[in-house]
């Protein structure tokens, strides 16, 4: 697993990135996922605030039963505020789960879950999170990719977002990283390859571009570059120290032209993938 899948993540920025997300995608739940069972199972990997799960809550009968997993608890909401069919756990995705929950789920959803993880090691992530899953059962992954800077005024900078991005370039350029915020571009990757060599059938893959989201009301092109480079700040906070890493002083110094930039209108695109894949029955 990267180091940098365990970035501390703040609560208000994945509650943020959670509506861009769903504005962007459209649904929380694939529509090819069948969802009309009342004792539906769904497993949330690497839940964070479980702000997914939570939505998913509301728009399902109280009667499923849904589990928020993450390797740390820092972000769970306190047992009095959760709808009661809501539990969450304490789980590394990458080791084994236990024996009472394999088997046992009708989707594994997981979404941005790692910055930056090796082929291999997605794999066997993947591997490990459908031994959770029921024959016929789904899993759904979302995550980022081809992430882009434009100006929307003539004549003004973007170079210090610019150079954010470029910070991380270490990373993207390393052997053979397939998901998460390094995503190379789809058509290198072949996730859906990777889905069915695994085992999964019905394999889907969607991919939605943020510049879909025209709402200049709701600011959220300008929230949306907010919100991913203040991700990519703390990915770069997370490499103070590493060889090729920034100082603090340096990120401090450039966050505040970049946002300054963003000011004056500088905005990002990205595109959100989902890619499905059912057990087979
Ligand atoms: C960027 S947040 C995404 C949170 C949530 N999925 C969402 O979309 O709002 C990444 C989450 O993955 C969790 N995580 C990182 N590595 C993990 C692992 N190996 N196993 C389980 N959770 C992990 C982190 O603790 C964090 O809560």
């Amino acid at each position: 697993m990267s180091d940098l899948s365990l970035i501390e993540e703040i609560p208000e920025r994945l509650d943020e990135q959670h509506i861009f997300t769903t504005k962007t995608l459209g649904f929380l739940i694939h529509p090819n996922i069948p969802t009309t069972s009342p004792t539906l199972k769904i497993a949330d990997i690497g839940t964070g605030t479980g702000i997914w799960l939570l939505d998913i809550a509301r728009s399902l009968p109280p009667t499923c039963q849904l589990t928020g997993f993450d390797v740390t608890s820092s972000a769970f909401l306190p047992p009095q505020v959760r709808p009661p069919n809501v539990t969450f756990k304490l789980q590394d995705m990458f080791l084994p789960f236990p024996d009472s929950e394999k088997g046992t789920y009708d989707l594994v959803a997981v979404r941005f879950v790692s910055s930056a993880t090796p082929r291999a090691e997605w794999a066997r992530a993947i591997e490990n999170l459908m031994t959770l899953l029921k024959p016929g059962g789904w899993l759904q992954w979302i995550d980022s990719c081809n992430f882009s800077l434009y100006n929307s005024v003539a004549g003004t900078s973007r170079a210090a977002c610019q150079e954010i991005y470029d910070g991380l370039e270490p990373l993207r350029s390393k052997d053979d990283i397939v998901i998460g915020l390094m995503m190379r571009e789809q058509k290198n990757v072949r996730r859906v390859d990777k889905f069915r060599e695994l085992g999964l059938v019905h394999v889907h893959e969607d991919v939605f571009s943020t510049d879909r989201l025209q709402d200049p009301g709701l600011q959220l092109r300008e929230k949306g570059t907010r919100n991913i480079i203040t991700c990519f700040l703390g990915c770069l906070e997370e490499l103070v120290g590493v060889a090729g890493g920034w100082s603090k002083e340096r990120i401090e110094t450039v966050k505040g032209e970049a946002m300054s930039e963003i000011d004056q209108g500088v905005y990002h695109t990205l595109d959100q993938v989902c890619i499905i894949g059912r057990k087979p029955v």
